[in-house]
């Protein structure tokens, strides 16, 4: 994981974020549940990464991987029975990574309660060609307010997972100079 140049320096045409912007609705049933009756967190973290994928790769135009899935908030139980809406737009974008924010959302399917919120996560993806090298992406064009807000905020968590690296990278390397196995 590199630093790489900004969005900004990218000589590819922008995509504004409605043009990739997913929603993905499920029923919960049985299959989906843990020992104590409610849905598996992992059910919900596979649909998380489903709607991430697709947004990403709509928005590079091409093949996306998971680089990284981090802050996965679980707010609320979902249950059997349950229509969850996973709802996944690109927050930022570098220059062949984006970041993809993800809203779950979920409704009784009999009732006209409206959805609410259950959980939320950023996923970081990379583009990658043929060969799964990573490739350049359009930089996003946020749109609304809130679309310039979650672009800022996502600015935000990109320092602190470069920082984070880099900090954990040298105190490896400083425990190795300094002879510590593990
Ligand atoms: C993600 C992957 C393509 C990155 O490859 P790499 O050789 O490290 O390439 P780079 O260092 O150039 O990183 C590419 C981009 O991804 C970003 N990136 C890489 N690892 C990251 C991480 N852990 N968290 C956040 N961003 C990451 C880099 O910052 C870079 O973004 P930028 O170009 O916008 O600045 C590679 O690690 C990979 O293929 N991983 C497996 C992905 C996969 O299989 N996912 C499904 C899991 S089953």
């Amino acid at each position: 994981m590199t630093d790489q140049a900004p969005a900004a320096e990218s000589d590819i045409p922008g995509k504004p974020t409605s043009a990739s912007r997913t929603t993905l609705s499920h029923i919960m049933t049985h299959n989906d549940t843990n020992l104590l009756g409610t849905v598996h967190g992992g059910v919900i973290m596979k649909l998380v990464d489903d709607a991430a994928g697709a947004v990403a790769g709509r928005h590079s135009g091409g093949p996306a991987v998971t680089a990284s899935m981090d802050e996965m908030v679980f707010l609320e139980p979902v249950r059997v029975g349950d229509l969850v809406h996973v709802k996944a737009q690109v927050n930022w974008t570098g220059r062949t990574s984006m970041e993809v924010g993800v809203r779950v959302l979920a409704e009784r399917w009999n009732e006209s309660n409206p959805a609410t919120q259950v959980g939320s996560a950023y996923l970081v993806f990379a583009a990658v060609d043929a060969d799964g090298k990573p490739r350049a992406v359009p930089p996003v064009i946020p749109e609304t307010e809130k679309d310039k807000r979650r672009n800022q905020e996502a600015q935000i968590r990109r320092t602190h997972r470069l920082a984070r690296r880099r900090a954990i990278m040298e105190l490896r390397e400083k425990r190795a100079a300094e002879g510590f196995e593990d």
